[in-house]
């Protein structure tokens, strides 16, 4: 409706914090990394000099070797930890020294496309081309220096899905640092805890920025020690994706690396397609310290369909084992399959609807030539919107608003999906 419509404007508006959105008050109170790649497609709806603001803002925050952080500190706030002082990293501005998945390339081309000031696209999009280049570039270099393609995700924060139940064995081996310094988590002062991670996950997230900043952040030498290793669906299907957006870039834009980012595109194809099991029917994640496949569903499972890699019979199953999941939930699409017994409806990424997932995939279901499938995911989408406002993630059964209020991201899905 108009009035929806007008509030999802007025969440960004309050959110933005001058070239940055933060996702919510109190809760995130900087930017993150995916977050403003969806964000900079809602403003573009109402503001496209904006829009192109958000991702240059977020590029202050790119490392000298091209790695860009999941949050960059813009400014101090105390309503959040991890802050830098425990990152341990001294830059300006302060960042986190991991990443999140890379959305950014394929909102660039979209946001050319949709342009209604070319000039002014074309400009942006060529200023941040170089950036989003030297960003890839890392990935291959130094998260799949063996050219598996796949990359190896060294925390589950990088994956955007917490506490996946994917990562539950992965992580559970991830011993405790003894020595971890002491800390208080902040977010259980904003969110009911029963929506969040737990804190023996919380023990481990943190263990992780030990091991990073004892290896003085050095990712060649944390793809062997590192104690979490994963393959995540969600970092490699949003990159093989990206590297194609990337390429069409590349061409548009008369850059020339075509064949280097091709030579990337088949080695991703490769490994995303290595990563299908025939008999569930859907992708699995996979642990990289045993090589074996991560035995659940999530909405990440669904993902090849927005990369673009799956076949035409792969993508039937795929659409075949969503409607098993549709069997079980009022909303889709659940963050984990709710056959499984790590289903947890309200917690975070083990069970909630999550706008900007649904989007990926209701893309991919439409590309493949699912329209029906890909309308009844937006639809669900608006609906759980128009019952319980611009919350960070939804209940799957009942509808309930989860997480953070007066989301970025969730205004923004809204922005693009019911204009
Ligand atoms: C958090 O703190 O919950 C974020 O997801 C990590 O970036």
């Amino acid at each position: 409706t108009q009035e929806s419509l007008e509030e999802a404007r007025r969440v960004l508006r309050a959110n933005d914090r001058g070239g940055f959105t933060i996702p919510t008050a109190g809760l995130y109170p900087f930017q993150w990394l995916w977050d403003a790649g969806f964000t900079a497609l809602g403003w573009m709806r109402f503001d496209e000099p904006r829009a192109w603001a958000e991702l240059e803002t977020l590029f202050l925050g790119q490392w000298e070797n091209g790695m860009l952080p999941h949050i960059v500190f813009h400014r101090p706030e105390e309503t959040y930890f991890p802050g830098p002082e425990r990152w341990g990293v001294t830059r300006t501005p302060p960042t986190s020294a991991i990443t999140q998945p890379p959305v950014v390339a394929t909102f660039v081309r979209s946001m050319l496309e949709q342009a209604q000031d070319q000039a002014l696209a074309e400009a942006k999009a060529r200023s941040l081309y170089p950036r989003i280049l030297a960003y890839h570039r890392w990935f291959k270099r130094e998260r799949d220096p063996e050219n598996t393609g796949l990359v190896t995700v060294l925390h589950p924060w990088e994956t955007g899905a917490d506490n996946s139940p994917a990562w539950d064995e992965a992580l559970a081996r991830v011993e405790v640092d003894p020595a971890l310094p002491p800390y208080t988590r902040r977010d259980t002062a904003h969110v009911d805890p029963s929506q969040r991670p737990r804190q023996a996950e919380y023990d481990r997230f943190l263990t992780l920025l030990e091991v990073y900043k004892r290896a003085g952040f050095d990712q060649l030498r944390l793809l062997r020690e590192c104690p979490f290793r994963v393959a995540s669906l969600l970092i490699d299907c949003v990159l093989h994706r990206a590297n194609r957006d990337l390429l069409w870039l590349s061409e548009r834009l008369g850059f020339g690396h075509e064949a280097e980012i091709a030579g990337w595109l088949k080695a991703s194809q490769r490994g995303i397609e290595g990563l299908w099991d025939e008999e569930a029917g859907l992708y699995f994640n996979r642990d990289l310290v045993t090589g074996e496949p991560i035995r659940v569903g999530v909405s990440a499972s669904f993902l090849p369909l927005y990369a673009g890699t799956a076949s035409p019979e792969r993508a039937r199953r795929l659409l075949d084992t969503l409607e098993g999941w549709a069997q079980r939930v009022r909303y889709l699409v659940p963050s984990t399959d709710p056959h499984s017994p790590r289903f947890e409806p309200q917690r975070y990424w083990r069970g909630p609807v999550w706008a900007v997932v649904n989007y990926l995939i209701a893309l991919g279901l439409a590309e493949y030539g699912y329209p029906e499938a890909a309308l009844r995911i937006r639809r669900d989408t608006l609906e759980l919107v128009q019952k319980s406002g611009f919350s960070e993630y939804f209940h799957p059964l009942t509808g309930a608003g989860l997480g953070g209020s007066s989301f970025s991201w969730t205004a923004a899905i809204y922005l693009v999906w019911s204009q």
